[in-house]
Formats: structure tokens, sequence, C-alpha cells
């Protein structure tokens, strides 16, 4: 191959990283799990942090050179404790998956038992047979839920974990719409000796905004979480926890050297400098996104959509579940969606089966990246009449490309208007 036509490959790569930020530039985001990085945090992730190791934790590493890197890892610690009100917090998963692999390699030996919600009531992979847990030989038990009200319901939770007798209960989901009754089970759980983990990586920005629910002070041992959806970080992971410390060296272990071994240091540094802007604009961030989906899930709800939850006011946090059957299905409405510049995804509702994962019944819908640029009740209203156009057949990109040309500042972080400029440290 001659150099030229390597060349050429790295420049349309290269391209296509300019055509993806326009792609992004000009729609409406509208994914769950995704976000937007503040200038500060996007020039850590790109500084020389990203270029090196760091393995092991500060003050006992395996590489010279880590004299700055162990002040900053410190630092970022410190911080992210401060945001949660957490008595430990652990820095270097290296995303939320990785920060549930860690724990499971801390709490649960191949054969124990896990009480975790279901797949179709909105579980993450991570959880599942054939994710993390059941890779690890563990036998998997499910909360009961109740799909009218799209929560989990208590009594029959309360009598799952008393017939189970599980090691761990995990509350978590990737449509997690309402707070997790962790303290209404705690007794219960007690009881029965169970580590109680919440997997936040959906909801971790609304925790740190306080809203939603304070689950350390709920009676959660851990929270995991990713650093990106709701959390407007760097994509990366984190762990915070409440325990003894027997346990909370368990975790470290499974962190380290479980499942990683350089932690992406620059991203790291990143989550620093975003736990730093969420202490100060974490809790309008949070209240913002929460306002947005509500009116959202209202919005569409009186265009005819079959938002569910509508018994529950459809949701407390950023996301919204829609059944779409009578509109072709989630991957039909995703792809007419995605031609008009509305970038969703198709997602499995109650009901559905593993079978279905390619062409579920509903769409899901997150409020937290529109926020992120500012959008407010009426832009809400907005979305909601162009999606029912879409989805009836009009083109409304146009009108698509009009409205997010006035919306392409990130919001809720440090700015110009607080004295910090963007500047690229390294061109
Ligand atoms: C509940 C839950 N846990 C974990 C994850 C995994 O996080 P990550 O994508 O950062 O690995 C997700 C991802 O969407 C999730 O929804």
């Amino acid at each position: 191959m001659s150099p030229n036509s390597s060349l050429n490959d790295a420049l349309w790569i290269r391209q296509k990283a300019v055509e993806h930020t326009e792609l992004f530039r000009d729609s409406i985001p509208l994914i769950a799990s995704e976000n937007l990085m503040s200038p500060l945090t996007k020039e850590m992730v790109i500084s020389d942090f990203n270029n090196r190791y760091a393995e092991g934790l500060p003050g006992h590493r395996y590489y010279q050179g880590n004299k700055i890197v162990d002040e900053m890892e410190t630092r970022v610690e410190e911080l992210v404790k401060t945001l949660f009100r957490a008595k430990q917090a652990d820095v270097r998963p290296i995303s939320g998956t990785n920060a549930n692999q860690a724990l499971v390699f801390a709490f649960l030996q191949p054969g124990e038992t896990i009480l975790t919600p279901s797949l179709d009531s909105g579980a993450h992979i991570s959880s599942a047979q054939f994710g993390a847990v059941g890779m690890r030989g563990c036998s998997i038990k499910n909360m009961a839920f109740n799909t009218d009200l799209m929560k989990v319901d208590v009594d029959g939770t309360r009598k799952a974990i008393l017939a189970e007798k599980p090691k761990v209960v995990l509350f978590g989901f990737s449509v997690f719409l309402f707070p997790a009754p962790i303290k209404e089970l705690k007794e219960t759980i007690d009881e029965v000796g169970a580590t109680v983990w919440y997997d936040g990586a959906h909801v971790l920005g609304l925790i740190a905004g306080r809203r939603f629910q304070d689950p350390l002070r709920e009676g959660a041992d851990v929270i995991s979480g990713s650093t990106h959806k709701t959390f407007p970080g760097p994509q990366h992971g984190v762990i915070v926890g409440n325990t003894d410390e027997e346990k909370w060296k368990k975790v470290r272990r499974g962190v380290f050297p479980g499942v990683i071994s350089n932690h992406h240091i620059g991203a790291m540094a990143g989550l620093g400098v975003t736990a730093a802007e969420m202490i100060e604009f974490g809790e309008s961030y949070a209240s913002a996104i929460i306002q947005n989906a509500k009116t959202l899930g209202g919005e569409l709800h009186s265009r005819g959509f079959k938002v569910l939850a509508e018994k529950s006011g459809f949701t407390e946090s950023h996301t919204l579940l829609i059944d779409v059957k009578k509109e072709g299905g989630g991957r039909q409405v995703a792809e007419v969606l995605e031609r008009n510049n509305i970038i969703l995804n198709k997602n499995m509702i109650p009901g559905d089966d593993n079978t279905k994962a390619q062409n579920p019944s509903g769409i899901r819908i997150g409020t937290q990246e529109a926020t992120r640029i500012g959008m407010g009740r009426s832009e809400m209203s907005h979305i909601a009449d162009l999606i029912q156009r879409a989805v009836k057949g009009a083109n409304v990109k146009d009108e698509v490309l009009e409205l997010k040309r006035q919306f392409q500042e990130v919001k809720y972080c440090y700015g110009k208007e607080r004295g910090y400029d963007f500047i690229e440290l390294y061109r």
C-alpha cells in the first residue's frame, strides 16, 4: 500500500468526523444515554493526561511520571465524594459497564444469587444472563415490576428477597423512569444481609443535582454509573460508596486489577472538571431536564402517542418510553425520525421478549442533551409537534434545521461569562 493511500485513509476518517459533527450540529438529540461535554472538560480529554499510564492508586503506582496525576486524581476523588456526599469514591472505571464488572467481581462469587429487574422492565444487559452477571456464573432472579405504573412492585419484591435470599440486590435501569424503592425495601434487605447496589448509569446527573433520589442516604451501599449520560462528562465510569472498609477494599480490588489496567487519565480529569461544574450548576440543570421530560411526555400524549406510565405522570427522570406499535413499531418510527434529523432509539417495552430486540415495540427519549443546549418547555412542545408530523409522513427536516440552528452552545458549565475561554492546549 502506498504512503499516499494510507494518508488518504487517515484523511477520509477525519472527514467522517467532520461530517458526523455536522450531523449532530443539525439534529435534535434525544438519545437518553448521550450528552455534550463542557469546553473545559473537552480540554482535559485531549490533554497529555490522555497519553499516560497510572496503574494503581495515588502514592502506589507502578510507573514513574505520575506525580501530577496523583495530585489530580486525589482531587477528583474528593470532588466526587463531595458532590455525592459519599464516604468513598473510585474514579477509575472507564465506563458504566466496566464499573458494574468491578462490582460483580467485588460482591459476587459464581453460583451466588443476585436480584435485579428483568430486561423487559428496563434493566441493562450487564445484569442479564448474557452480560457481566451471567458470565460470572451467578444465579439471576428478577424483581417484581408493575408495568402499569412502570415502578418496582414493592410487595412482590419483598417476597422475592425473602424467598431467594440474594447476596446482592441491584436497582438499575436503562429506562429509569421513577426512583427505586430502596427505603421501602431496606429493612427486608438487611434481614437477609444483602448488599445494595444502585446502578445509576442513567440518572447520575439527576442524583448529583439532588433531584430524583438520594440512594446513599436511602440505604444503598454503592452506586455505579456512567459519567456521560445525565452526568454530562467524558465517556468514563465511577463508583461511589458508603460501605465499611472491608467491602470497599473488595471494590478497589474489583476495579484494579480486577477489570482495568490503565484508567484513561484524561477522561478522569474531565470527570473531575464536570463534577466541579455539577457542584455549581447541577441543581438547575437536573431540574430543567426533568421538567422538560415531563413536558415532552404530556405534549406527546396529548397528540395521541401512547406514552407509558400515564398513571404515574410519565416520568420523574430524563426518560420517556413510548409504545409505538400502532405507528409501525420502534424500528420504523426511529428510522423515519432519523431521516428528519430527530435522533432517538427504538426500545423494548414491557411484554417484548428478546426476539424483539431488533424490532421492539417502543421508542425511548431522553431530554438531558436538548436541555444541555438550552432548550426549554416551548421547544419540547415544538419537538412533540415535529415528531407527530414526521411519524405521519411529513418532511420536517428544514424545520428541525431551523430550530436547531438557535441551540448550539453548551450550557450549565464554565464558559466565557465565567472568565473561562476555551483555549486549545494542544493544537
Ligand atoms: C443501567 C445501565 N447500566 C450500565 C450501563 C452501561 O454504561 P456504559 O455505556 O457507560 O458502559 C448502561 C448504559 O446505557 C445502563 O443503562
